[in-house]
């Protein structure tokens, strides 16, 4: 072995070193506007690979900004601060290439494509077949979603869309998974069906942000949680303090 190729060997396990040291999500002191609206401001979190955050916050807190900024979509605008994804960069992206290294935001509303069956809307998702989930395998732990594979997505219930769109996250090799607001609208039965199933690709590696209004669920759910207001971290602990904190929950979550 020659010298060039040593010390190309010692550059690369540095890296690796650089890369096993830092978190697996790391966001440190980011910053964003909405036009001269300055929204999220200054937050940092970490999260290590295959654990479950629960975001949570009052309404107005930030948190679907704060998602939309780790996202890299155009609007809030980053203006400061880092977002590492598995040792890549996402602050330095836009918005697809933030998705092609493995961060799929499930918004509010689900965006299930008007005039597209449930399996045209996971079929037009995969954008690199054999790296994210196939059909079959979404049909496998989403069986409502088999029953009903030739129906318009637009036309299912409620949890039925919710469980399409978190299918539609997996068909495009996601590491780290935004999911805002995943409950709402259900009833309690479905909210434990897509619990039941959000463990299940926990235990598949996935890194899951959970942004809920029913806090108590999502803290049971997560591993750990970060509380926002105005824009910013409160509190950043276990999932299991917040909910041994009367006064934090009452404070900022009125639970
Ligand atoms: N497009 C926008 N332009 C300007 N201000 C915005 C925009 N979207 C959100 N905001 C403002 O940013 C602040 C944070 O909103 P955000 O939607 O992130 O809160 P949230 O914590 O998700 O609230 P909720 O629990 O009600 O969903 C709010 O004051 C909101 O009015
Ligand atoms: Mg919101």
């Amino acid at each position: 072995m020659n010298a060039m190729t040593t010390e190309s060997n010692m550059m690369s396990d540095a890296q690796a070193k650089q890369k096993e040291a830092r978190p697996f999500l790391s966001v440190k002191d980011v910053h964003a506007y909405y036009g001269e609206s300055y929204i999220v401001q200054g937050v940092s979190l970490e999260l290590p690979k295959g654990e479950i955050l629960a975001l949570l916050g009052r309404n107005g807190a930030g948190k679907t900004s704060t998602l939309r900024t780790l996202a890299r979509v155009d609007d809030p605008q980053l203006t400061q601060g880092e977002i590492w994804l598995d040792g890549e960069p996402l602050h330095q992206m836009r918005a697809h290439q933030a998705a092609q290294s493995g961060l799929q935001l499930v918004p509010e509303d689900r965006r299930i494509i008007q005039g597209l069956t449930v399996e045209e809307n996971l079929t037009l998702a995969q954008v690199a077949p054999g790296h994210g989930w196939t059909v079959e395998q979404v049909y496998e732990r989403f069986p409502r979603l088999a029953e009903r594979r030739n129906q318009e997505g637009v036309t299912l219930s409620g949890g039925e869309q919710q469980m399409l769109a978190i299918g539609r996250a997996l068909m495009r090799d996601v590491k780290l998974l935004l999911l805002d607001e995943p409950y709402e609208g259900l009833a309690p039965v479905i909210v434990q069906e897509i619990e039941k199933i959000l463990l299940e690709i926990k235990k598949l590696g996935i890194t899951t942000i959970i942004v809920e209004q029913n806090a108590v669920a999502a803290l049971k759910l997560a591993d750990k949680a970060v509380i926002f207001d105005t824009g910013m971290v409160v509190f950043s602990g276990s999932a299991k303090e917040v909910l041994d904190n009367e006064q934090l929950r009452h404070e900022y979550l009125a639970i």
